[in-house]
């Protein structure tokens, strides 16, 4: 570990003072070690300091020897500290060599070299590489690699790294070795090594100018039955690239390797990713259609990230949002493209608004380009990732998309092989497409979530409608009074009977107008509008605003029957539940009796009666807000949080809407039922979705609630349904609900996968004792607070996705959950700063809970010698 993490400023960037020409490794795998040896040939750019000393990083690395130019160098000729190396006087030009011993097997932190299982394995992104030797480790320093690996043939037999495979020796002592080559200059958190003993799924693709690309997925032995929908995915992806941006491959291979043990989803490395094997092993017996859209998007996105992060990658970690904006938008269209376009952005709308507004409204709110971070792991946040997507997004919408595929081009054929910023983006995007984007940069600089407040005004005489827009940017930490950004309005009208009507804007007759707000407050105007319209705005979410809008049930009803944009029509039903979930908060709090309006019930009754028609959006319509997302519903509004108020205004919601339409939902379950065997495909899963909230809302009726879900579970027939079932059947009291759960342990103990859902739906459970069973689970055999995916499954689930049992008024989930954090700072820190980033959100709640959380803060915060990951998270926390 660091020994004074300090902080990073994008105004401090400058230049590396040397180049590096090459990069040699020599990895040597023994029983409990592994010695690495670095041989960097370098030059000092003249252009640079040319006084500067080398600084190389480099972290928990044992030196065995440094040789410059041949020359062993005894130990005052460089000065070490927990950072890494500094020379202060070497050539012009020289070869600097060292040699260092790594423990991978007490590597916890599971960044740089780790043990995962039987086999080895790296992770380098973001400041990994300084833990495997010692080197330049920032983007902007990229080199061609040479890599040997050497190891013991029976445990090691497969040796794994970047590019192409140039050499195999074999050694005395049961020993070999494998030297790979990758010829495209990269810097280190691209580089990859896995050395273990697993099994390999074979094919290839024949790219558009007729290469065989050779294509091959590593796992454990026991699962390599599971990987031919990650292949077939694989394949789509490399497909689509081609055909939508003409971006093809460049090596002659392509890895992937699965391993259990894995921080986050997956990682582009050259050539060679790693994946969570959670995003990469699949059998309709094992996985739910959650698990193969996920597998599907991931394998997209790191495949994508081989032209947007590797050709062309960024030039210092600030431009993070770079690669993963723009590849997030990629694999938001690929998927868009190969299941159902408007599902897709339902979702992936639901997740921004539950994830990166409030982060953006809480005490780490960056901006998607930050401009200061003290540990960079912090910021794989989903401002970079699903905000940047958006701002990719809005470059689409106002360039259009041919304006845009010809800026992508001009990205590429200026910045191949170079490391680059969000501006040369930007400036390809402007020069290819002629659009002015001066204003718009705004969005990369400012952060917070701007306000849009919307009202109208219909001058029945002259025909004429006028739209007044104003725009309000809520301040953020360390930014203040911010300037209005540029905001594109996709912007249709409809008749009350709910046709789509034709109106002249600026003496353009149209359908559908592309409005652009660029300052603070302006009115557009309309003609030609001789009876009453209601407005559909922001349509497709086109960008990344709240919407304020006052529209009544009525012209609610409309849109939401007849909007022709479905992502609109799921909208204008959040709006809907919203406003009155707001009214009966205020009933609640005034102890007046709550009622939900007949009208509302029946503009939801509708929608479920024509369910047939587009099942997928019904499904998405029909799933109401979770507790978690009317905690930022209410907090949007500067209303305090109280999570009992919440749950029962919520429930009483739930029931008043779930009464009249019981017999609805019995038909409608019967009606998704499937026959013949698993498929992964759009019509099924929808299907199969609305078939399963069927039975979420028919296992709320008391007394025939549990009967629903024991029968669903029995005629299960795949894991989307089953687990369905399980999560329902988590919740009850009754025996069938823990016979269940024996049932589902025993038959697959052996599946950490599938043993991940079962924690999580134990996690997930409504019952009261759901913490101290969190507790016990703690202590089952196949529990580690070493391997991420139980601690999200188990801890990770219960303290976000079950606020209503983690938000206990005596604040005993608190309490746990800094325990667990304080527990992870010595494992695994990365993991512990996301799992302590749930308590962030602590200023939005009431007495007692907020303090109460704030006590949890404050308890972790007396920890001597915190990590930075944790620190920086809390130390903002508490400011
Ligand atoms: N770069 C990876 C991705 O977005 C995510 C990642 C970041 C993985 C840091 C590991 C460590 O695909
Ligand atoms: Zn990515």
């Amino acid at each position: 570990m660091a020994e004074t993490a300090e902080m990073h400023y994008l105004k401090d960037y400058r230049p590396f003072d040397f180049e590096l020409k090459s990069t040699g490794l020599d990895v040597s795998i023994h029983g409990t070690f592994v010695d690495v040896t670095a041989r960097l040939v370098m030059e000092r750019r003249q252009d640079g300091d040319v006084q500067a000393p080398l600084f190389l990083h480099g972290e928990d690395l044992e030196i065995l020897g440094i040789w410059l130019d041949g020359r062993l160098l005894a130990p005052r000729e460089f000065l070490q500290d927990g950072q890494g190396v500094t020379f202060f006087d070497v050539p012009v030009s020289f070869e600097l060599v060292t040699k260092v011993r790594i423990f991978p097997d007490t590597n916890t932190a599971l960044e740089g070299l780790y043990r995962a299982g039987s086999m080895l394995c790296t992770q380098c992104e973001a400041e990994g590489f300084r833990k495997i030797t010692f080197y330049p480790d920032r983007p902007d320093v990229m080199a061609p690699f040479h890599v040997r690996i050497e190891a013991d043939r029976s445990l090691f037999p497969v040796l794994l790294s970047n590019g192409n495979p140039v050499k195999n020796e074999t050694l005395p002592g049961n020993r070999h070795a494998v030297c790979w080559e990758d010829p495209f200059p990269k810097p280190s958190y691209l580089f990859a090594l896995v050395a273990g003993d697993l099994a390999c799924q074979k094919d290839f693709f024949r790219t558009a100018d007729g290469r065989d690309v050779q294509l091959a997925i590593y796992t454990e032995h026991e699962n390599a039955n599971q990987c031919e929908h990650a292949m077939v995915s694989l394949k789509k992806a490399m497909t689509w690239d081609e055909d939508v941006f003409g971006l093809s491959y460049d090596l002659d291979m392509y890895m992937i390797v699965a391993t259990n043990d894995f921080n986050m989803g997956a990682m582009e490395n050259k050539g060679l990713n790693i994946f969570n094997s959670k995003y990469v092993l699949a059998r309709p017996e094992t996985a739910t259609d959650g698990d193969f859209e996920g597998i599907e998007s991931v394998i997209a996105h790191e495949y994508f990230h081989n032209w947007t992060g590797n050709r062309v990658t960024v030039k210092n970690w600030f431009q993070l949002s770079l690669k993963e904006g723009l590849t997030v938008f990629r694999d938001q269209q690929f998927t868009a493209d190969m299941q159902s376009a408007s599902v897709k952005r339902i979702q992936d709308v639901r997740s921004l608004r539950a994830r990166q507004f409030p982060e953006d409204a809480g005490p780490m709110a960056h901006s998607v380009r930050p401009e200061a971070y003290l540990e960079m792991n912090n910021f794989y946040t989903a401002t970079v990732y699903d905000k940047g997507a958006e701002l990719i997004r809005m470059i689409h919408t106002l360039t259009g998309p041919e304006n845009f595929r010809s800026g992508m081009d001009l990205y590429f054929a200026r910045h191949d092989g170079k490391a680059v910023t969000c501006e040369d983006f930007v400036a390809a995007m402007e020069d290819a497409s002629g659009a002015d984007l001066s204003l718009f940069r705004l969005w990369y600089a400012q952060a917070g979530t701007p306000v849009l407040h919307v009202t109208t005004d219909w001058d029945e005489g002259k025909g004429r409608l006028t739209l007044h827009l104003r725009q309000d940017i809520p301040d953020t930490p360390g930014q203040k009074n911010k300037k209005p950004m540029v905001i594109p309005i996709r912007t249709a009208f409809f008749s009350r009977s709910g046709e789509q009507v034709l109106l002249d804007y600026r003496g353009k007759k149209d359908k559908e107008f592309l409005l652009v707000l660029r300052s603070k407050e302006e009115s557009f105007v309309f003609d030609g509008v001789s009876l009453p319209v209601v407005p559909s705005l922001l349509r497709g979410f086109s960008a990344p605003v709240r919407l304020r809008i006052p529209l009544n049930t009525e012209e609610l009803a409309v849109l939401l029957a007849w909007d022709s944009d479905p992502f609109n029509r799921w909208e204008a039903g959040r709006m809907l539940v919203e406003r009155t979930f707001r009214q009966l908060v205020e009933d609640h709090r005034a102890g007046r009796s709550m009622v939900v309006p007949e009208d509302v019930i029946a503009a939801f009754q509708a929608v479920l009666e024509n369910a047939d028609q587009d099942p997928a959006l019904a499904a998405e319509i029909l799933n109401m807000p979770s507790e978690g997302e009317l905690y930022h519903l209410l907090a949007a509004e500067k209303i305090a949080v109280n999570p009992l108020m919440v749950h029962e205004v919520r429930e009483f919601f739930l029931d008043a809407l779930a009464r009249p339409l019981k017999t609805l939902w019995e038909r409608t379950w019967y009606a998704c039922r499937t026959q013949g065997a698993y498929v992964f495909r759009a019509a099924d899963v929808s299907k199969r979705r609305l078939k399963n909230l069927s039975l979420f809302w028919l296992s709320r009726f008391p007394d025939t609630g549990f009967g629903w879900v024991e029968r669903a579970a029995e005629e299960a027939s795949c894991m989307t349904d089953r687990m369905a079932a399980l999560q329902l059947a988590a919740h009850f009291h009754e025996e069938g609900s823990r016979r269940m759960l024996l049932d589902f342990e025993r038959e697959f103990a052996q599946d950490a996968l599938v043993m991940d859902k079962w924690f999580q739906v134990q996690a997930l459970s409504r019952r009261e004792n759901t913490l101290a069973r969190v507790e016990e689970l703690m202590g089952h055999p196949l529990f580690s607070m070493k391997n991420p995916n139980k601690v999200r499954a188990l801890i990770g689930a219960f303290a976000s996705g079950n606020p209503f049992r983690f938000h206990r008024k005596d604040g005993a989930g608190y309490a746990f959950l800094a325990e667990r954090v304080l527990e992870l700072d010595g494992l695994n820190p990365q993991v512990g700063s996301r799992m302590v980033s749930i308590l962030n959100a602590w200023k939005t709640f009431e007495e007692p809970w907020r303090s109460e959380m704030k006590k949890a803060l404050m308890h972790i915060r007396k920890k001597e010698g915190l990590s930075s990951d944790i620190r920086e998270v809390v130390d903002r926390a508490l400011a």
